[in-house]
């Protein structure tokens, strides 16, 4: 189909966000949309957003309000709120910003289309339910070639843990695996479009347990095993993992499988077996650091990161002390840390708070360490071989950018020729977050 009209997508949060918006981008290519990356000459705009903090959800009004004159402008101009927000808040969206045409759920983006051809006729559209079936199955895909030889497959979505402080299981609902042959197949047809690496995608991605060709359930350690004999395919990594789902066969994938890459992104949340116990997150502090050490007997060059929440209800400095030695006997190579944000409708927004200013005061010191690590593990890769996957050129001529396994960001002087391969450089200069370096 020739494309005539033109499609706009802001994307928020997370990964699985992404994944989700190239796949409603790829829909409504079927339906005549093609992209643009001006809001301006947009006559679809959607925006797919992120509910995990206040100031996420918030950002989402602001950028509605800066839409006003594009809509004065061009009265047939369709607005849409998608993601976790649309989930979270529905119809009080339309309420609050009458300018909204549509809002749809995580889970039903296969009825884009249909919603929309009713925004034409003149109504609003709303669809936040959680359908049965699953959305990818009806999402076609495209067969152009991949634009990054970098590509993100959702294999789980939803989450049952429930954590005191976390929307994710409202917004997502209930964990859902796919099944293992149409990964398998979306995972080939992403190589045969020049995919070399694939990042496997779940809100709790390693307590996949999808229906297998076999007729078992296949763990996500099963899953890594069959991509790894996917040829083309050159490296395989996965996020977000929850401590209590890291498998014995998951760890040993770690050391066993050359194309399961050595980083590990395992959040913790806090130090503090106290505090880990009001947030609901089943194990303490002992548990996870036996975790990695496991992790490292079975993969001594791991590079880990995490995310921690900082400010929880009830946190006392000996509280917020224990995160911080946890953090010196893990040592990440990095990490992302938030202040806690209290969410409408989970348990922990119900607790007193801590006063902001304690808070502010503990983020900062937490990522003061944290930044200390990262530049640790970044200049100790000084000298050091490694490979990457170049991606796309570099911000200087002649140059090209990608990612170290350890998902460091590289950039290197290299031909045009090299891009979407694997290549093996020496390390020459690391600052904070990035690494320069040398083909060998
Ligand atoms: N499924 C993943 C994380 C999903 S949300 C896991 O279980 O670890 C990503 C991160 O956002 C979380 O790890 C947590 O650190 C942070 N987060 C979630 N809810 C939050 C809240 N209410 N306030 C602050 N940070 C939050
Ligand atoms: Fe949220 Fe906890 Fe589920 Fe992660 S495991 S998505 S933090 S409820
Ligand atoms: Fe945000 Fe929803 Fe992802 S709340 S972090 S976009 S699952």
């Amino acid at each position: 189909m020739t494309a005539t009209k033109k499609l706009h997508i802001k994307t928020y949060g997370c990964q699985m966000n992404v994944y989700d918006s190239e796949r409603m981008v790829e829909a409504m290519a079927a339906e005549g949309y093609e992209t643009t990356e001006d809001a301006g000459e947009a006559d679809l705009i959607l925006l797919n957003t992120c509910h995990i903090r206040e100031k996420a959800a918030e950002k989402v009004y602001s950028d509605l309000g800066r839409l006003r004159p594009l809509k004065d402008a061009k009265p047939d101009l369709r607005i849409g709120v998608a993601g976790c927000v649309a989930q979270a808040e529905g119809g009080e969206i339309m309420a609050r910003q009458p300018l909204v045409d549509l809002v749809v759920g995580p889970q039903t983006y296969h009825r884009l289309p249909a919603m929309l051809a009713r925004v034409a006729a003149g109504e609003k559209a709303l669809d936040t339910e959680m359908p049965e079936e699953d959305k990818f199955d009806h999402l076609p895909q495209l067969r152009t070639p991949a634009a990054k030889p970098s590509a993100f497959l959702t294999v789980q979505e939803g989450c049952d843990k429930f954590c005191a402080f976390c929307v994710v299981p409202y917004t997502r609902g209930a964990e859902v695996s796919r099944p293992v042959t149409r990964l398998l197949s979306e995972a080939r047809a992403l190589v045969d479009r020049g995919v070399r690496e694939i990042t496997l995608l779940g809100q709790n991605v390693n307590a996949y347990h999808g229906a297998g060709p076999d007729g078992r359930t296949w763990s996500l350690a099963d899953l890594i095993w069959a991509l790894d004999g996917i040829e083309g395919l050159a490296r395989i990594r996965f996020t977000t993992s929850h401590p209590n789902d890291m498998t014995d066969d998951l760890i040993s994938a770690h050391g066993d499988c050359a194309k399961l890459m050595p980083y590990l992104h395992l959040p913790v949340q806090s130090g503090s077996d106290r505090i880990l116990k009001a947030m609901n997150r089943k194990h303490g502090a002992a548990e996870y650091i036996k975790l990695i050490d496991k992790l490292r007997a079975a993969r001594p060059d791991l590079a880990l990161s995490g995310d921690f929440i900082v400010g929880f209800p009830g946190e006392t400095e000996a509280d917020f002390e224990a995160t911080l030695d946890l953090v010196r006997q893990v040592r990440y190579a990095a990490a992302y840390s938030f202040r806690y944000s209290p969410r409408p409708g989970t348990p922990a927004a119900e607790r007193p708070e801590v006063p902001t200013e304690v808070a502010v005061e503990r983020l900062h010191r937490l990522q003061a360490l944290l930044t200390e690590q990262q530049q640790a593990a970044q200049a100790a890769m000084i000298g050091r071989e490694t490979n990457v996957l170049f991606e796309k050129a570099g911000r200087l001529p002649g140059q090209l950018v990608g990612k170290s396994d350890y998902l460091q960001a590289v950039h290197a002087d290299a031909p045009e020729s090299m891009l979407g391969r694997v290549a093996r450089v020496r390390v020459t200069v690391a600052k904070t977050n990035s690494l320069a370096a040398e083909l060998v």
